[in-house]
């Protein structure tokens, strides 16, 4: 099948077919199928929240472009008079860069240094991106979820309801009462990571205890919550306990970018992702909320890597970043071009690297069919 992937590889360069995940079914006999918080999806690529989930504009193209899913811009929750315990992290700045940035053993990577943090403009203006989100989500188009940074209080203080009431209703308000139920993720972010609210472990394991259940409280209806896990600033064993502590979550987002405390910012590269995969290949067998990965998603080799270790889907964000000279498609946006990358290379695609994974005997057809989601099955299962 290698001429056939370098001939879909040559010509999708000019025009990937928006129906690329039937193309690939037909083609290979490859089922791309996956799951974002318990929804089916038809591929396992989507967006994470960022700068690149800001606007209906972007929606739009990634819906066009044949995204999985995306995941709005992280919203600083407040309660009915305006107040935000959090934000710090509220803060307005524009200017990102993306640059190299080398992981252990100087390997060369790419990372976004960005100072900024959360949703800096207006609930209402945050309110009707959900609301075009949601249209899109019942088109059947694009899955979208927003994503909110709620109080988190230091450890002998209570939390403040008001703000996960508040915040919460108007979403679920936003949504409307459609299928799918509202979906949100939860962001424990990097510079959350390098806070000093964040320098005590029994304080982060009572937030991650408790967190899941005071957003399905504050609630008018079910929810189903993701919590996006930031990446500690202690060992693996305190990151997998914090996974551990976080049963009540209906998803696990692992794990967000690194902080660098010396220059004060979050960074990825191959640091991160050799970090949540060192610590998800730790993952101790039983039962953990699903898993959906993030970190240095570059190719579908890295996909594979992460949905081995048990992710459904993964969320990129700097690869959608690149200069336009990284990308082998000569045309279409950056979204369409990571996508023709990520699953038509050759030689690191995700369609090269799931055939490869069946001639070494690690992925077997079922009804002729290779699935992707086999692959997360399979993984923390004793033996
Ligand atoms: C400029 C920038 C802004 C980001 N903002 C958010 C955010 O507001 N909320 C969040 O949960 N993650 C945020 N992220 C994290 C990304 O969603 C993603 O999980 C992370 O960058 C790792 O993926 P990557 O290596 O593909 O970039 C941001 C990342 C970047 C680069």
């Amino acid at each position: 099948m290698s001429s056939e992937i370098e001939r879909d590889f040559e010509r999708f360069k000019r025009e990937l077919p928006s129906d690329f995940s039937d193309h690939v079914r037909e083609t290979y006999g490859i089922d791309l199928t996956a799951r974002y918080l318990g929804e089916t999806v038809p591929h396992p690529i989507g967006k994470g929240s960022g700068q690149l989930s800001l606007n209906e504009n972007q929606l739009a193209e990634d819906a066009r472009a044949g995204l999985a899913f995306v995941v709005l811009k992280t919203l600083i929750a407040q309660d009915e008079a305006g107040s935000q315990s959090m934000a710090a992290w509220a803060i307005h700045e524009t200017k990102m860069k993306v640059e190299r940035r080398g992981g252990a053993g100087g390997r060369p990577g790419w990372t976004v240094t960005w100072k900024g943090r959360g949703w800096d403009r207006s609930l209402e203006e945050y309110l009707a991106l959900v609301r075009a989100g949601r249209d899109l989500t019942r088109a059947g188009s694009l899955l979208v979820v927003p994503s909110v940074k709620y109080h988190l209080p230091r450890l002998a203080d209570p939390f403040r309801d008001s703000e996960y009431r508040y915040t919460t209703r108007l979403l679920a308000d936003a949504w409307g009462a459609g299928a799918p139920p509202l979906l949100v993720e939860k962001d424990f972010s990097p510079t959350l990571a390098g806070d000093a609210l964040a320098g005590d472990r029994d304080q982060i394991m009572r937030w991650l205890r408790e967190v899941p259940g005071r957003i399905r409280a504050a609630a008018p209806r079910a929810v189903r919550l993701a919590v996006k896990l930031m990446n500690a600033r202690f060992d693996d064993v305190f990151q997998l306990d914090m996974m551990e502590a976080c049963r009540d979550a209906d998803a696990l987002v692992c794990f967000n970018r690194l902080f660098d405390a010396e220059q004060g910012v979050a960074y990825g590269g191959w640091d991160l992702s050799a970090r949540n995969l060192r610590v998800l290949d730790a993952v101790a067998p039983g039962v953990l909320p699903a898993l959906c990965g993030t970190g240095n998603i570059c190719s579908g080799r890295m996909i594979v890597e992460y949905a081995r270790r048990g992710c459904e889907s993964v969320q990129l964000h700097t690869f959608f970043q690149l200069p336009l000279s990284e990308y082998p498609a000569t045309r279409g946006s950056r979204t369409e071009r990571a996508l023709h990358a990520l699953l038509f290379d050759p030689g690191d695609g995700l369609v090269a690297a799931l055939l490869e994974l069946e001639a070494t005997g690690r992925l077997e057809r079922r009804n002729g069919t290779l699935h992707f989601l086999d692959l997360a099955a399979g993984a923390h299962h004793p033996g």
